[in-house]
C-alpha cells in the first residue's frame, strides 16, 4: 500500500506534490520521493524514512523550484525490497520516470526477460521493472501514452502507476488496475491524480474515480480517459464531493464504523511498522521491546479478554499453537477471575484490550501479577491502565476508533498475534514466507474493500435479500470459527438482530432444531484445510430449509451453487484469510444495520470502554 500523486498545471509542482503526499502518508511512510520537470529534464529527490526527509532535500522549502509545473510523487509501504533510498520511488529508467502502488505478481518472470535482453535493474522492487518495459516500447517508436498502455498489458496483479518521460515534458499518464486512483481538474488549468481524493480536494471538490482498466492522460489542457485494453476514449462522470463538516470528519463515509472498516489497511500498516523491525533483513524480527523477552520465556500463554478482543485471542490461539507449538488458553476475563485457575510456572498471562481500560481484564492482570506471574498487555491506547499495569506492553496502532463496535482494533489485534506466532514459530521452523505474506496484507485488504472487486457489492445484495430474516447462525471451522463468533457479535451489537456464532461441527448437537426457512446460516468456508468439512455441515442445514449465505474462495463454484447468497473472496494465503473474512462479517452487519436504521456508531446500551464489572 503506497500513496501516489501526479500533477501538471499552473501551480508550483513541488508544493502540490509534497502537500498531497502529506495527506497520503497514512498509506505508508517507509520512504518517499518526488520527480519533477526542470526545463525538459526530470529531477528526482527521494529518501528512506518519512516525507520530512524529502522536504529537507528540497532545501527545506516547498518553494525551492518555483518554476517546476509538472511532476509525480510517492510515499512507500515496502512489499518488494527493503525500505531503502534505492528502493524508494520515483524510479528512473533512461528518460522514463514512474511511481507505482500495488504488486506486480509476475515480476520475477519480467525481471528474467529484461535481464536476458541486457537490462540492469538497480533496485529490488517490482515497480522499477515497469519503467524498462515502457522505455523499450518508446525506443520502438511509441509515444509515452501508447507505450504505457502496451506495457501494462504484460503485468499480472493489481496495481496503479503514474508515469512521465523526458521525451514528452508536461505529460503525465496514470493507470488504475486494482489499487485506487482518483483524478481532478485544477481550476487554474491542468490536472491532478492521487491515490485518494484528499490531495485533490484542496483544489476542487469535483473528482473522477478511475475504474479498473482506465488510463488517464493529463496535460496543461486537462485530463482525458481511455480504455486500457482498446485505447478507446471514455466518458468518466465527475463526482461532486459535497462534504459537510461532519462528513469531512468522517472523510466522506456515512458512519465512523464504515470509515474505520475502510481504515483497516492503514491501521495494519501502522501496526506492522510499530512491531516489526523492517530495516533488518528478512525474515523481519520483532522490533526490540521489553515484551519480546517475556514472550521468549513463555512455556504457556493465557489470554484474558472480553468481547471482540476475546475473539481476536481465539484466532491467536489457532496461530500460536499451530506455528509455534506453545499451548495457549483463551479466557473470558470475567470468568477467569473468579474461577481460582491453576497457573503453572512458565505461564504468561496476556491481557488483550483495545481500550486498555476494561475492568475485568485489568482485574485479572492485577491479581496474577500479584502472584508473581508475568503479564503482558496488548492495547491500542498509549498510557491506558493496561499499558501501565502489565509488566510490559505491545501496542496496536489502529488510531482512534470512534464507532463503539470494534473493527480496525480487532484486525490489528489479530495482526499482533499472527506476528507473535510467526516470531515464536520461526525458531522452530521455516516461516520466512509468512512474513513476506504479512507485508502484503494491507494491500490485500484494500483490494478486497475496493468497490470494483465485487465483494462489497455482493455483501450489499445479501443484506438487502436477508433484512427480514428472524435470526442468523454464523458457522465456521478452524480460524473461521472465531470469525463466525465475531460476525454474530457485530450483528447483535449494531443491527440488534439475534445471531449466534457456532463451530460448524456443533450445530447438529442442538441448534439445528431451530433451523427453518426463516433462519439464515452464514457459512464461512474459505479455501483452507477445513473447507470440505464445513461444506458438509452446510448440507445438513440446507437440507432442513435454512437460507445459506456462503463466503468462500472466488473460484469455489460448488460452494456458490449450494448457496442462496454468495460472497466471493479474493485469493489469499491461509494465514491471511481471517483478515479478509473479518471485513465481510463487519460489512454485512453494517449493511444490515443501515437497512434497519439503527444508531450504528452508538448502538443502544453499549459503551466503547467498559470500566465496570
Ligand atoms: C465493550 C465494547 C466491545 C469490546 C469489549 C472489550 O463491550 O463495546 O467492542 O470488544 O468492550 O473491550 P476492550 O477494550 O477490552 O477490547
Amino acid at each position: 500500500m503506497c500513496g501516489i500523486v501526479g500533477y501538471v498545471g499552473q501551480r508550483p509542482v513541488i508544493d502540490v506534490l509534497l502537500g498531497g503526499l502529506k495527506r497520503l502518508e497514512y498509506r505508508g511512510y517507509d520512504s518517499a520521493g518526488v520527480a519533477f520537470f526542470q526545463d525538459d529534464l526530470i529531477e528526482i529527490r527521494k529518501s528512506e524514512g518519512k516525507l520530512a526527509n524529502v522536504e529537507k532535500l528540497m532545501n527545506g522549502s516547498r518553494n525551492s523550484y518555483p518554476d517546476a509545473r509538472c511532476g509525480i510523487g510517492h510515499t512507500r509501504w515496502a512489499t518488494h525490497g527493503k525500505p531503502t533510498t534505492q528502493n524508494a520511488h520515483p524510479h528512473r529508467t533512461g528518460h522514463v520516470v514512474l511511481v507505482h502502488n500495488g504488486i506486480i505478481e509476475n515480476y520475477q518472470e519480467i525481471k528474467r526477460d529484461l535481464i536476458s535482453r541486457g537490462h540492469k535493474p538497480q533496485s529490488e522492487t517490482d515497480s522499477e521493472l515497469f519503467g524498462f518495459l515502457v522505455l523499450e516500447e518508446m525506443e520502438n517508436g511509441l509515444g509515452l501514452f501508447e507505450a504505457v498502455r502496451k506495457s501494462f498489458s504484460l503485468l499480472e496483479g493489481q496495481c496503479s502507476v503514474v508515469v512521465m518521460s523526458e521525451r514528452e515534458p508536461g505529460t503525465v499518464v496514470g493507470v488504475r488496475n486494482g489499487s485506487p486512483l482518483v483524478a481532478g481538474l485544477d481550476p487554474n488549468g491542468g490536472a491532478i491524480l492521487a491515490s485518494d481524493a484528499q490531495p485533490i480536494l484542496e483544489y476542487t471538490n469535483e473528482v473522477f474515480f478511475l475504474e479498473n482498466g482506465d488510463i488517464a492522460l493529463c496535460s496543461q489542457g486537462g485530463i482525458q480517459f481511455f480504455d486500457l485494453k482498446t485505447g478507446k476514449k471514455l466518458n468518466r462522470e465527475k463526482t461532486k464531493l459535497d462534504w459537510s463538516v461532519d462528513k469531512i470528519d468522517k472523510q466522506g463515509f456515512d458512519h465512523y464504523m464504515l470509515k474505520e472498516i475502510y481504515e483497516q489497511p492503514a491501521a495494519l500498516v501502522d501496526t506492522l511498522n510499530g512491531i516489526l523491525d523492517r530495516i533488518k533483513t528478512d525474515p523481519f524480527p520483532l522490533a526490540a521491546q521489553p515484551g519480546v523477552k517475556l514472550l521468549d520465556q513463555a512455556k504457556e500463554i493465557i489470554f484474558v479478554a472480553c468481547g471482540t478482543s476475546w475473539h481476536a485471542a481465539l484466532v491467536g490461539k489457532y496461530w500460536i499453537e499451530r506455528l509455534a507449538r506453545i499451548p495457549v488458553n483463551v479466557e473470558l476475563a470475567s470468568e477467569f477471575r473468579y474461577r481460582d485457575p491453576v497457573l503453572n510456572p512458565g505461564a504468561l498471562v496476556v491481557g488483550l484490550s483495545q481500550s486498555g481500560e476494561t475492568a475485568d481484564t485489568l482485574a485479572v492482570i492485577r491479581e496474577v501479577k500479584a502472584k508473581g506471574i508475568p503479564t503482558l498487555g496488548i492495547t491500542n491506547v498509549r498510557g491506558s491502565t493496561l499499558s501501565r499495569e502489565a509488566n510490559s506492553v505491545f501496542y496496536t496502532s489502529a488510531g482512534p476508533e470512534i464507532g463503539v463496535a470494534a473493527t480496525k482494533t480487532f484486525s490489528t489485534q489479530m495482526l499482533v498475534l499472527l506476528l507473535w506466532a510467526g516470531y515464536l514459530g520461526l525458531k522452530k521452523s521455516n516461516l520466512e514466507e509468512l512474513f513476506h505474506d504479512i507485508v502484503k496484507l494491507p494491500h490485500q485488504i484494500e483490494d478486497a474493500l475496493s468497490e470494483s472487486n465485487g465483494m462489497v457489492a455482493a455483501i450489499k445484495d445479501a443484506a438487502r435479500g436477508l433484512q427480514k430474516a428472524k435470526g442468523f447462525f454464523f458457522i465456521g471451522r478452524g480460524f473461521s470459527f472465531p470469525i463466525a463468533l465475531e460476525g454474530a457479535l457485530k450483528l447483535k451489537e449494531i443491527a440488534y438482530v439475534h445471531a449466534e456464532g457456532y463451530a460448524a461441527g456443533e450445530l447438529k448437537h442442538g441448534p439445528i432444531a431451530m433451523i427453518d426457512q426463516d433462519m439464515v446460516v452464514v457459512v464461512l468456508a474459505p479455501q483452507d484445510s477445513w473447507r470440505d468439512k464445513t461444506v458438509s455441515n452446510l448440507q445438513e442445514v440446507k437440507a432442513r430449509g435454512a437460507k445459506i449465505l456462503a463466503v468462500g474462495g472466488g473460484l469455489d463454484q460448488n460452494l456458490k451453487e449450494l448457496s442462496d447468497f454468495w460472497i466471493p473472496l479474493a485469493p489469499s494465503t491461509e494465514a491471511l484469510l481471517p483478515f479478509v473474512m473479518t471485513t465481510v462479517v463487519q460489512l454485512l452487519s453494517y449493511e444490515l444495520a443501515v437497512l434497519k436504521g439503527t444508531d450504528i456508531d452508538k448502538p443502544r446500551n453499549l459503551a466503547k470502554s467498559v470500566t465496570v464489572e
